[in-house]
């Protein structure tokens, strides 16, 4: 990439599941812009190999536990001497069968930790470093399932990303006079080993899925990347509450 391009030249950038799919992507990307990328997941080989990808920072970190949060990001600060971006991205698929009729209590409190509380962690323990710095940028990960309603049941998926969506909206609200920017990034279908798994467990998941999307294809993690990628950049400095879909046309269909 030409340094033209390099739009986060020197930023300092948080991912959370940045060993996989979307998050892996968008460390490469940050990276090839220019950003210090700190790669934060719970899997400590597929975060390690991450950062050493991207020449970044690991940290081997839960985001539902407040303290490993709260820690992750001191450490990006100590080391970096900043934090310009967070992108809230961890996330784990809905239960087999996520219909409301079948979802236990336990289940659905364990999706609305992992997609929800942690997104509300990362957010409550970011928010104060930008503060101090008047910016920063903040992306999290909804899904296009926030705005709309899936051709499968998935219950407890759907209201954990109606929740970030919201809660994104409030924060962007909220701190708009203070330069810091939150929006919600709602992705389509995209292939990674998350769909994948899902659509290992019942195939024709994936063709109900396809029916839907204009486009007539997943959307590849890259296609993510380059979005958060815009979001975290100054290119979109005029946005922020926003609900960015990258979604194939689905919503629009
Ligand atoms: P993925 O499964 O490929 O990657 C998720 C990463 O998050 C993994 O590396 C995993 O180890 C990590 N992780 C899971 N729980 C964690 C925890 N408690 N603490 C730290 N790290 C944790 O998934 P993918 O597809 O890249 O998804 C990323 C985000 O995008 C998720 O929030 C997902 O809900 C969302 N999304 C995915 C879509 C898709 O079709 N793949 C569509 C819309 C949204």
């Amino acid at each position: 990439m030409s340094s033209m391009t390099k739009r986060l030249d020197g930023r300092v950038a948080v991912i959370t599941g940045a060993g996989s799919g979307i998050g892996l992507a968008t460390a490469k990307r940050f990276a090839a812009e220019g950003a210090k990328v700190v790669c934060v997941d719970l899997d400590e080989e597929s975060g390690r190999k991450a950062a050493a990808e991207v020449g970044g920072l690991f940290i081997q970190a839960d985001v539902t536990d407040e303290d490993a949060v709260r820690a992750m990001y001191q450490t990006a600060v100590d080391t970096y001497g900043s934090l310009d971006i967070t992108f809230n991205n961890a996330g784990i698929s809905p239960p087999d069968d996520d219909s409301i009729l079948v979802t236990g209590l336990d289940a659905w409190k364990r999706v609305q930790e992992v997609n929800l509380t942690s997104v509300y962690l990362c957010c409550k323990y970011a928010i104060p470093h930008m503060q101090r710095q008047g910016k920063g940028s903040i992306i999290n990960t909804a899904s296009f399932v926030a705005v709309m309603g899936a051709a499968t049941s998935q219950i407890s998926y759907s209201a954990s990303k109606g929740g970030v969506l919201a809660m994104s909206r409030e924060l962007g609200v909220q701190f708009a006079r203070e330069g810091i920017r939150v929006n919600a990034l709602c992705p389509g279908p995209v292939n990674t080993p998350l769909l994948q798994e899902l659509f290992a467990k019942d195939p024709e998941r994936a063709a109900r899925r396809l029916v839907h999307i204009p486009l007539g294809r997943f959307a590849e993690p890259e296609e993510i990347a380059a979005a958060v990628a815009f979001l975290a950049s100054d290119d979109s400095s005029f946005m922020t509450a926003n609900t960015f879909l990258v979604d194939g046309g689905i919503s629009g269909a």
